[in-house]
């Protein structure tokens, strides 16, 4: 979920509104606003996007010039009007991002003491509880604090009191809240993009930490409740930018960022005069026996590319695993290991878990991070930004092949420190990671190849990819794509596997995407196509120039990316299997920035 609160001098509805829409990455199951008018707390909620909202707000206006908003991603209870954020209980309006994990036993209790509740959200508990201890004659701070202090779980809170006109009190304990700071005006919301219509001077809030905010200024307290320093930090411009452009989605806007993304993203990890591996951080790797890469989603996918290419290059062992199952599974961990937390937003709750766990076991720790504000930025010894700037099509690509492109960095620069490759191997190497962002660009302009495929794919009930080596990681990212925004049941697998099992779902009417660069896995690939094709399936080949001329005749149809170097294939890659997910979903009408039931930072278990 999405939350911003303004102390305004000026009204502050459409100012809500605008910046819930740069946080509708968060979620937008439901939507609503809160403020004071005349002392008295109001609120209009709709249930589906913004746009929703804006049409209650259309007939029904808010004036107030004090107000909160929320975006929501349905946790507990479903998505709609009842449930619908903020929620207001006698004189407290509340928004929430988290889980309130003791809420079943809160709520007993408030109900047990005459309390009625008014929707199934676990956040509703917050709002009895406060109002209760206002009711008690505490001041707003100190209730809030009496309040914070009997929630578990993971959280940031917004609350208006009815009747406090010049105030708002927030607090963080897990999910991200930042503190704005404007002329005559303060604000509070989930990141600094939904504060950079209002203001660039941000502070960052710490797990614990709560405030109270009002025109002049914000008194933040740290979990003890001692006035804490956070530093007021100047976000800079393109990082508060949220333009489409000429494009119809940022989905397809970001596709095209792409070879800018990465080359800068290449530049901060190379030295192109020399062409040597030049990776920030002092990381020993000569020293380390192991890399244990944690993740969700996209991330993991990308975590598996890098395990490809820093054993093989670097001969170190790698494990990459999901987050959520490595936090709780006890796992056999080393302190001698580096953890590598992979996540855009640094605020993945799985993956910050499992980031934790290996600090607290001894492990050196770095992140590969698109938000250096974030959490596991703060947290860890060694910070990996990307520089491909913010992403807002929730399902990933730019992103993506920016994490991508650091852990190639970063194999190159192991394989050296190692004595796996000489200086002009390492060269070598380099040069071919700095040509990348030219061959990603020829590889989007196969789009309208791509296109002419997606109205048949868009027919298709399933849809499997298979590839080897680190396609066989692209598989699972070209599948993740297409369910994503095309809601088609799509699957990745090794190729190798196929015989294994999903070749029983091949008949004519299952498109095929075997991803098959000219590398030292394409014969096989290869051979499975022509299992495939013997089976009736409908192959889409995507290979490069030299894979074309070796293929076996028969696919539907062939797609030529230029040819590359193995050490980028990913990359390279990546641009058709985004397109074709994108044209697909944009063929089937789909909502290609914001899909159902997703969000893009999910900072709950
Ligand atoms: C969500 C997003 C994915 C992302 C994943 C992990 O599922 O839709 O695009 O890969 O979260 O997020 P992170 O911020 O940790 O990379």
């Amino acid at each position: 979920c999405g939350i911003i609160g303004i102390v305004g001098n000026q009204p502050v509805a459409d100012r809500l509104i605008e910046s819930l829409k740069r946080l509708e990455y968060r979620g937008y199951d439901s939507a609503g606003i809160a403020g004071q008018v005349d002392g008295v707390l109001q609120r209009r909620r709709a249930p589906g996007k913004l746009r929703e909202l804006e049409s209650v707000l259309a007939h029904e206006p808010l004036i107030a010039t004090t107000g909160i908003g929320h975006t929501r991603w349905a946790t507990h209870g479903a998505p709609t009007l009842r449930n619908a954020h903020p929620h207001i209980v006698g004189k407290v309006a509340v928004v929430h991002n988290g889980i309130i994990e003791n809420f079943a036993e809160l709520k007993a209790e408030l109900i047990a003491a005459g309390r009625e509740f008014q929707s199934d959200t676990d956040t509703e508990v917050v709002a009895h509880l406060l109002d209760a201890e206002l009711a008690t004659g505490l001041a707003p701070l100190e209730a809030f604090k009496a309040t914070l202090d009997r929630l578990r779980g993971a959280f940031a809170l917004c609350v208006l009191i009815g009747g406090e006109d010049e105030v708002i009190l927030a607090a963080r304990n897990g999910p991200p809240l930042a503190v704005g700071y404007g002329d005559g005006e303060m604000f509070v919301g989930s990141d600094g993009l939904a504060l950079g219509p209002f203001t660039n001077r941000v502070a960052y809030l710490h797990d614990g930490d709560y405030v109270i905010l009002n025109h002049t200024g914000a008194k933040i307290f740290d979990q003890a409740g001692q006035v804490a320093d956070r530093p007021i930090k100047i976000v800079p411009a393109s990082a508060v930018l949220m333009e489409k452009g000429n494009y119809r989605h940022f989905m397809e806007k970001e596709i095209h960022d792409q070879p800018e993304g990465c080359q800068r993203t290449i530049a901060a990890y190379v030295d192109p005069i020399t062409a040597r591996a030049a990776v920030p951080g002092n990381i020993d790797w000569a020293a380390l026996d192991r890399i244990q890469i944690v993740a969700c989603g996209t991330s993991y996918i990308a975590g598996m590319v890098g395990r490809y290419l820093i054993e093989q290059l670097a001969d170190l062992p790698v494990d990459v695993e999901i987050a959520s199952e490595f936090r709780y599974r006890q796992p056999a961990i080393r302190a001698s290991a580096l953890v590598i937390a992979m996540s855009q937003s640094g605020e993945t709750a799985d993956t910050l878990a499992a980031l934790r766990y290996c600090q607290e076991k001894g492990m050196k720790s770095a992140v590969v991070v698109n938000a250096t504000e974030s959490t596991m930025a703060r947290e860890v010894d060694v910070v990996w930004p990307i520089h491909c700037g913010p992403e807002i099509g929730v399902a990933s690509t730019k992103a993506f092949t920016a994490q991508v492109s650091v852990m190639i960095a970063l194999a190159i620069a192991a394989a050296k420190a190692r004595g796996r490759i000489d200086d002009a191997e390492e060269q070598r190497l380099v040069k071919v990671l700095l040509e990348a962002p030219r061959l990603i660009a020829e590889a989007i302009g196969l789009e309208d190849a791509i296109k002419d495929i997606a109205a048949e794919v868009a027919r298709a009930r399933d849809v499997l990819y298979l590839g080897r080596g680190p396609m066989s990681a692209l598989a699972l990212e070209g599948a993740l794509k297409l369910k994503e925004i095309s809601y088609i049941h799509a699957e990745g697998y090794a190729a190798g596997e196929l015989k294994h099992g999903p070749i029983a779902l091949v008949d004519e009417q299952t498109p095929i995407v075997i991803l098959a660069p000219y590398d030292s896995w394409f014969e096989k690939s290869a051979s499975n196509m022509s299992e495939v094709m013997a089976r009736g399936g409908q192959v889409i080949f995507i290979t490069d120039t030299e894979g074309a001329r070796h293929a076996p005749a028969g696919a539907k149809v062939v797609i030529t990316a230029p040819a590359c170097d193995p050490l980028v294939s990913a990359l390279v890659m990546s641009a058709p299997i985004q397109l074709l997910a994108y044209h697909v979903a944009v063929h089937k009408g789909a909502d290609v920035d914001q899909p159902r039931n997703l969000a893009k930072s999910v900072t709950v278990e």
